[in-house]
């Protein structure tokens, strides 16, 4: 049944509304389940875009949000601070690679990248009188859909219209093994005399969980580095434990300049992000001249329910139950990708901590358009799993508190869906 256009008053994200059924309306959640008011359950297996962590309704993140709510909602953050952010800000470092931080925050994913954008040019064009700032990106890059964001990632129909009023960036081949021998050339020429790198290490999520090659990245992050280069690394969706450990860059020789982090920074529960730069960055605008200063911010920057909701998913973070389940998600996600190899439905499938991609066999042309998407998006809907495919990739990124026969089922229904959704209509085509 549709969605009847008239009398329903939302405009959904990225949605062509004429095109929806129904939407399930949802009343509860616990853990890795949505229920809905007609009395379905629903696994998300993507972690409600990326950004749960621990699992629905977690009774200590409410706790800790409720306790924050009893005493004050929010203060401006120009000139007051409070108690959680600055916890917040203590805390992390010790988890990031190297410990000479300070923090910046924003509202989402894409405003931290715009903060990161902002900080690296204001630096070169107002600090150092530089004229001109060579803006560096992977192809398939996604950081967001701001103006920003949205130049600095892969371009096409959801920025076409757009295109005119982007700014300029060089788009270099994503250090994946098949572009080895491509990936540092075009590093090379793509360099200026001052540059910013931006770049989702390890994976790139929207652009189809692309995986790198690690020596690779950290052989490019060497040679931006030796090229006077700003590096912005975008852990918007990798960070928090996603790629194995806490984050991405942990994994990585070459530091970033700055990480942008934001989805499981409050365990999914409230909207934040951090931009989190290196002392030197911040030392650079730290002037007796308000005009040098970093003028931007937001209404809601700093929000104490939310800076109390991160504090409350540091405190399981740092719990070691929580690393055993990233471990068992991982080793099961391996031992799955090694026996999904040879599905016939499969083209090709791996894993990177606690993300399973796999991109099915077609004849179509890939991207996001894939008309397999839409058909394999309501299959797993009607088996009770929330998976929306990019394109001919479908992955599992679920909250770390999944059971491991939960997994288990899921890997099944991955299995009964490919097989029907995709390696019978292949067959049907031979025949
Ligand atoms: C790597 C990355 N950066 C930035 C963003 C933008 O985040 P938001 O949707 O919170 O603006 C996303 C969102 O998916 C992302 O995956």
């Amino acid at each position: 049944m549709k969605i009847d256009l008239k009398s329903y008053p939302i405009w959904h994200p990225f949605s062509q509304m004429s095109e929806w059924a129904e939407m399930p309306k949802i009343i509860r959640a616990e853990g890795v389940w949505l229920y809905d008011e007609k009395g379905n359950k629903v696994m998300d297996a993507i972690s409600s875009w990326w950004v749960n962590l621990h699992g629905h309704a977690h009774p200590h993140i409410a706790k800790r949000i409720k306790a924050q709510l009893d005493r004050f909602e929010h203060v401006i953050f120009a000139g007051f601070t409070h108690d959680h952010a600055i916890e917040l800000c203590e805390r992390l470092p010790k988890h990031l690679p190297q410990e000479d931080w300070k923090f910046f925050f924003s509202d989402n994913g894409s405003t931290s990248i715009e903060v990161a954008l902002k900080l690296a040019i204001q630096k070169y064009i107002q600090h150092d009188k530089v004229e001109k700032v060579t803006i560096i990106a992977l192809e398939g890059a996604y950081h967001g859909d701001t103006f920003g964001a949205m130049s600095a990632g892969e371009r096409g129909f959801f920025t076409d219209p757009f295109e005119q009023h982007l700014f300029d960036v060089k788009f270099i081949p994503s250090p994946t093994k098949e572009n080895a021998a491509v990936c540092m050339k075009a590093l090379q020429e793509a360099l200026g005399e001052h540059n910013v790198l931006i770049f989702e290490p390890l994976v790139q999520g929207a652009g189809g969980m692309i995986m790198h090659d690690k020596a690779l990245l950290d052989d490019l992050l060497r040679e931006a580095k030796k090229n006077k280069t700003i590096t912005i690394a975008d852990e918007v969706m990798t960070g928090f434990g996603r790629t194995g450990t806490w984050f991405a860059s942990n994994q990585l020789k070459h530091v970033p300049d700055m990480i942008c982090l934001s989805k499981g920074l409050t365990g999914g529960a409230l909207p934040m992000s951090l931009t989190v730069c290196k002392q030197w960055i911040y030392d650079v605008f730290l002037t007796e001249d308000l005009s040098l200063a970093f003028l931007h911010g937001h209404s809601f920057t700093g929000n104490p329910l939310a800076c109390a909701a991160a504090c409350a998913s540091l405190d399981l973070m740092e719990e070691k139950k929580t690393w055993e389940q990233i471990e068992m998600i991982s080793s099961m996600h391996r031992e799955a990708a090694e026996r999904m190899k040879d599905w016939g439905s499969v083209k090709s499938v791996r894993t990177c901590g606690t993300i399973l991609a796999i991109q099915v066999e077609s004849d179509l042309e890939a991207g996001y358009m894939h008309p397999v998407r839409v058909r394999l998006y309501d299959a797993f809907m009607k088996q009770g799993m929330l998976i929306r495919p990019l394109g001919d990739v479908i992955y599992l990124l679920p909250p770390y508190v999944i059971k491991k026969e939960d997994l288990l089922w899921a890997y099944q229904m991955i299995e009964e869906v490919l097989y029907t959704e995709v390696e019978s209509n292949l067959k049907a085509d031979v025949h």
